[in-house]
């Protein structure tokens, strides 16, 4: 945590009022009662309290963790390094099985843990809560919790807070669905110099194995004023880099009053918010990325050279199967124009292995379109089945064994592929964003290029948050090592 302030707007709230209706003041009210209680608690115990917050999954989930730290530095908890804690908060995914079953362990322990700390509030959020089984068994036989909410209502977790303060009983609060969307709270941004920024909430594409469109709900996208303002202030705060996050922002503005496509969004960022140097984006559907996409990406300064384009699989009939709406023809002529207008991109992917009725055949075509597509990374999963999708309802779901030999097989290739793409910057001078001191050894920088490529290089924690020249001296598979360099390379 290294940034100073919350990002905030000012709400006048006077706490003798009555409790206001309309959001996000309600939410201030809240914010300004859960400051007595935390102070009368804390004074009561004799010490500040303590907050940790776990988030499992994607870059929504992290962004919004950082709304939920927003919040809980705001009323007084202080950080807290481990989950020995007077409130524990776990952001939870369920994107995959596993997703689930880690939680379900942490909670485990995190029960033994209140067994020392009668008073600590044992809270849970995110997707896996939109699930009626895993509340149902939640509140069957994790007693211990003692707040659950879902994805749709997170903007009301200071009111939710108040309320599991000031209770005995689990609180329980779910949504099926939401068409709002709130602005101006609180955040407490991970990084000073870098942000996520949601344009868009939710999914409408039901791709067939994917749960995300049932747990986050219909797609609602921002109104670009509203992201504008967000960026505006991030970079007024000396944040130089955003990631503009939806879970497909090539869909983005389709439902506005007046509408507006995603490559003009980009557009106004650039044009209006020149304090930026790295504008990224996360997650493109192939299905939805337009020319016009890519003229933008080619034309600007800014836009990094990096693009994530899951494909999921390289089979026309699976992908059918998996309602993605391309065929593998289609996505490598995709790739084909990406690669003509943005030589120096970077390509990363998201693949599943062994969707249900996959045969080796429909693998080959996978394997195929590694080779063709030249990935720097790619993200491999094995299916997992989520229960309510059309895929779990599905036949012949192939046997674990076949699809571990698949899933080998394939990240070796990967490997393989990805190896060879990243050197090909070896011996450049490229400009570097400082991100952190390196884990394992601490004369070492941390940091990336544009094309989403980590180089460490020796520096000091001063250069933290700066975009510097680093010569790429050597790759070592998937990251490098170089050095600062003196000479003076392009602006970025
Ligand atoms: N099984 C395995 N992987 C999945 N993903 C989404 N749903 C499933 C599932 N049921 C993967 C997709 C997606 C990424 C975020 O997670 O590849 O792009
Ligand atoms: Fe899931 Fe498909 Fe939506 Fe991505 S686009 S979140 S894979 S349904």
């Amino acid at each position: 945590m290294n940034q100073k302030d919350n990002d905030r707007t000012e709400h006048h709230i006077d706490i003798a009022d009555t409790i206001p209706s309309a959001e996000p003041k309600r939410q201030y009210y809240f914010i300004e009662q859960l400051k007595k209680t935390v102070k009368e608690k804390s004074e009561r115990l004799g010490r500040p309290l303590s907050y940790k917050v776990v988030t499992f999954g994607c870059q929504m989930n992290a962004r919004d963790s950082e709304k939920l730290r927003g919040i809980l530095e705001m009323v007084g908890y202080e950080p807290a390094e481990s989950e020995e804690a007077d409130f524990v908060l776990y952001n939870t995914c369920t994107v995959r099985e596993n997703a689930n079953l880690k939680v379900y362990g942490r909670l485990g322990y995190l029960n033994s843990v209140k067994k020392n700390r009668p008073e600590m509030i044992i809270a849970l959020c995110g997707c896996m809560m939109q699930e009626p089984k895993v509340v149902e068994k939640l509140q069957k036989s994790y007693r211990f919790v003692d707040l659950i909410f879902g994805t749709h209502n997170i903007y009301k977790f200071a009111e939710l807070l108040y309320l599991a303060l000031t209770s005995d009983r689990m609180i329980l609060d779910i949504w099926k669905d939401t068409d709002r969307i709130v602005e101006e709270l609180p955040s407490k941004r991970t990084y000073s110099f870098k942000s996520g920024v949601n344009i868009m909430f939710g999914c409408n594409n039901f791709c067939s194995y994917c749960i995300v469109p049932y747990v986050r709900g219909r797609e609602r996208s921002r109104r670009p004023e509203d992201i504008l303002e967000e960026i505006r202030r991030l970079a007024g705060d000396g944040v130089l880099e955003i990631m503009l996050l939806g879970q497909n922002v090539n869909s983005y503005g389709k439902t506005l009053e007046e509408p507006v496509s995603f490559a003009q969004l980009l557009r106004r960022v650039e044009e209006e918010i020149p304090e930026l140097s790295r504008i990224r984006f996360m997650t493109s559907h192939p299905k939805d990325l337009s020319d016009e996409l890519i003229q933008t990406m080619k034309d600007s300064r800014k836009i990094c050279r990096h693009l994530h384009l899951p494909l999921q699989s390289g089979s026309s009939r699976i992908l059918k199967e998996m309602n993605r709406r391309y065929t593998k023809e289609q996505y490598l002529e995709l790739v084909k124009r990406l690669r003509e207008a943005i030589p120096d991109l970077s390509l990363t992917t998201d693949i599943i292995v062994g969707f249900p009725g996959e045969t080796e055949e429909d693998f080959q075509e996978t394997m195929d379109v590694v080779r063709q597509a030249e990935y720097d990374t790619a993200f491999t999963f094995i299916y997992s089945k989520r229960t309510g999708t059309p895929a779990a309802a599905m036949e012949n779901q192939v046997p674990d064994d076949v699809v571990k030999d698949r899933f080998s097989r394939l990240l070796n290739l990967v490997q393989e592929i990805g190896r060879k793409r990243t050197g090909r910057f070896q011996g450049q001078i490229l400009p570097v964003l400082a991100e952190s001191v390196n884990e394992q050894d601490s004369s070492l920088l941390t940091g990336r290029l544009e094309q989403n490529i980590v180089v460490h290089f020796p520096g000091t924690a001063d250069l933290i948050g700066k975009i510097v020249p680093v010569y790429l001296r050597e790759c070592r598979g998937f990251y490098y090592l170089g050095e600062r360099s003196q000479e003076k390379i392009y602006e970025s």
